[in-house]
């Protein structure tokens, strides 16, 4: 094994080791439970910010929450000011009395750190603090995200506010965790002096030798030669990609040295109890998500539609790719509560539509669903978004919707205690490979992360788990495992896949894998690069298409479309499943999705972008060629199905998105938690949700 895929691979193992059990057999992968010990299994919660309140009003707030079965606040993450008005000077007595007054109501808090809000009199005494924009000009006081993460007198301000918060509430029984920071800045940087320093010598670190790095940059190129580390620039896009890939990758650095500074400090204090987590948002894709996630117990993410409505295929996508990001349930740590205040035009969402988002992420493997937020500060710049309550503190509408999940969710609490999602079939998900073709997608309409969502789509309905994860998991428990965008495949992980497949496992490649190496170097082997020679077959030519060609073959016929890739068989392994036909003239009749045998496995490559139909075609093919188990249920279209277990019990959630009533036919009598009655059919409304035990 490389130095390389090692490192990657030690915090995973230690991280199952320390949540015992991931189970990796030959029935699929099992994650990891997340549910707050001594506490419900599944909990709804809210963002309440009681520092923007007078304390006589807390009681009325958290009385309507208890109401509304809330279980969970998540507090202080923008409280700065109020928890250190002056340097040196805590005054943590309110926050507290507000956990404690939470707890009297059976609401345990989440505390977030601050540190995405630095306060007014830290910005005026270190300016050099405050971010500097692309254009050079520093961001002004007055809204948030406006620290430089790089800045080491910054961090030592967010080190101490988090170590003084974790020695007040490191013990305190009703504190279940820790939330660092908030998105992360959204992984802004700072484009000053200070950030360009720290990444040349993170250059340096890694390459050692400038020959080195202008080798493998082919800095030869437009004379882009560096003689010495101070001339490599932040490239702002337009740059060499080697520079812009490394440059990704010391955002994802500077970002986990930031995380560290501040999980160090809660992990001095804290009692091993309280988790540390920290919130995503889906495929935001500022660093690399898997690298962050190592020290965390477990990620968590802010999942809001914006405008429209929900699109369930991304949304279910999104939970299973933060579940990916640890292998454990997760947390959806905040919500819309029917509208938000930031999108093109921020609609409410439907009557029912918010509940059956909730239920789809329990089904997902969240243990928790919490809603931003409570009610809007009376002043601030989101005074227009959804609550719970209204500016008069009374309930809005939508709080009985809350209510009724909260109430739904104890009915089916000991069902899901210690419940997990259990998954035979695996995507693949890469940053690196994302951000190479995000630079040079060589047409505008190539959508790598649409096209993974088309692949879940057609895998989705064939099971009613499907795992998202690094190409560099543990991937030994799979029947199969589908690398839609692996365009940077370096030798080490070509041997994790190869190892994969030769122990039996079918490893599907989908269009522009195996083109580069992990300096975003052309490889010079054709695609799929090191893969290339298991599978029988190369890519001799890509095109990318002005408008849609027609293809057929065993997986019947249907249209390619935005890439094609003429595939050359190499020798007599491979067999051709799908040929492209008149095109233009390159592609006519030339192999466009191939498949060898390899080892005790199967790898197959899709060189195109496939329509629906021949997507759902070779998403057929691939379950019966894998041996994967046949769905629990058949449902019609629409509807979701999704089993969590734990050892023999399984719990499914089904949720009809379909805009008419779906029924579903059970097959047998089962027990309908929701309905709390037994029966062989469920019939579900629009947004309609059941849970079913066996
Ligand atoms: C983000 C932030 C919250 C809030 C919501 C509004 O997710 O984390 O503080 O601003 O957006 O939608």
């Amino acid at each position: 094994m490389s130095p390389r895929l090692f490192l990657r691979l030690v915090p995973m193992l230690l991280m199952s080791l320390f949540l015992l059990p991931t189970l990796l057999n030959a029935q699929g992968v099992q994650s990891l439970p997340t549910q707050i010990p001594q506490h419900d299994a599944i909990v709804v919660g809210a963002a309440w910010y009681p520092e923007q309140w007078p304390e006589t009003r807390w009681e009325e707030d958290l009385k309507l929450m208890e109401a509304a079965n809330i279980k969970m606040v998540r507090i202080a993450e923008f409280a700065w000011s109020t928890m250190e008005p002056s340097e040196g000077h805590y005054e943590m007595g309110w926050l507290e009395r507000a956990v404690a007054a939470a707890a009297k109501h059976h609401i345990v808090s989440v505390i977030g750190t601050p540190t995405a809000a630095p306060p007014a009199w830290l910005t005026q005494k270190h300016p050099e603090i405050l971010r500097v924009e692309p254009n050079g000009q520093r961001v002004t006081h007055g809204n948030r995200a406006h620290g430089s993460s790089t800045s080491p007198v910054y961090r030592e301000y967010c080190r101490k506010i988090a170590e003084e918060m974790a020695k007040r509430f490191g013990h305190n029984p009703n504190v279940a965790g820790w939330q660092i920071d908030n998105e992360y800045g959204y992984a802004l940087m700072s484009q000053d002096d200070e950030t360009r320093k720290q990444f040349q010598d993170w250059l340096q670190k890694k390459y050692k030798t400038l020959d080195a790095l202008n080798s493998f940059w082919t800095t030869t190129y437009w004379s882009e030669t560096y003689d010495n580390w101070s001339e490599i620039p932040i490239p702002v896009g337009g740059h060499n990609p080697g520079l812009m890939l490394e440059w990704k990758r010391f955002v994802t650095s500077a970002w986990s040295d930031y995380q560290a500074n501040q999980t160090s400090a809660v992990r001095k204090y804290a009692e091993p109890r309280q988790f540390i987590t920290g919130n995503f948002m889906g495929f935001f894709d500022g660093f690399d998500h898997y690298i962050i996630s190592e020290p965390l117990t477990f990620a968590s993410w802010d999942d809001y539609v914006g405008s429209g409505h929900v699109d369930p295929d991304f949304n279910g996508l999104s939970h299973d790719l933060t579940r990916g990001f640890k292998r454990a349930n997760f947390w959806l740590i905040e919500t819309q509560p029917g509208a938000v205040n930031w999108a093109n035009v921020n609609n409410y969402l439907n009557k029912g539509e918010v509940r059956a988002m909730a239920w789809q992420a329990i089904a997902h493997g969240a243990d928790a669903v919490s809603y931003w937020q409570w009610r809007s500060a009376l002043n601030g710049q989101e005074q227009y978004h959804g609550t719970l309550v209204g500016a008069d503190g009374t309930p809005v509408p939508f709080y009985e919707e809350v209510r009724q999940i909260g109430q739904e969710f104890s009915k089916v609490q000991e069902a899901l205690r210690g419940t997990t999602n259990l998954s035979e079939v695996a995507l693949l998900h890469s940053y690196d490979s994302h951000w190479a073709i995000q630079f040079q997608k060589h047409t505008n309409k190539y959508d790598d992360v649409g096209l993974l969502k088309s692949y879940y789509r057609v895998l989705r309905k064939l099971t009613e788990s499907l795992d998202v994860i690094s190409p560099y998991a543990p991937l030994g428990g799979y029947k199969l495992v589908v690398a839609p965008d692996l365009n940077v495949l370096p030798k080490d992980l070509a041997n994790h896949l190869l190892d994969y497949v030769r122990n039996g496992g079918h490893l599907v490649l989908g269009p522009r894998s195996g083109m580069k190496d992990e300096h975003n170097e052309l490889l010079t082997q054709r695609q799929p690069g090191y893969l290339a020679e298991a599978l029988g077959a190369r890519v001799e030519q890509y095109y990318a298409l002005e408008k849609d060609f027609p293809a057929s073959g065993d997986l019947g016929s249907g249209q390619v479309s935005i890439w094609a890739e003429q595939l050359g068989l190499l020798g007599s392994s491979a067999h051709t499943l799908l040929r492209y036909r008149k095109s233009n003239g390159w592609l006519d009749d030339q192999p466009a999705v191939v498949t060898s045998a390899y080892g005790k496995g199967r790898i197959t490559y899709i060189g195109a972008v496939l329509d629906d139909k021949l997507m759902s075609a070779a998403a057929s093919w691939m379950g019966k060629e894998s041996g994967l188990r046949a769905p629990v249920l058949s449902v019609p279209d629409g509807v979701e199905v999704s089993v969590r277990s734990s050892g023999a019990k399984r719990v499914i959630v089904l949720i009809n998105f379909a805009q008419e009533p779906r029924k579903i036919d059970l097959g047998k009598t089962m027990k309908l938690l929701l309905s709390g009655r037994q029966g062989q059919a469920v019939e579900l409304a629009q947004y309609g949700v059941e849970v079913l035990q066996e």
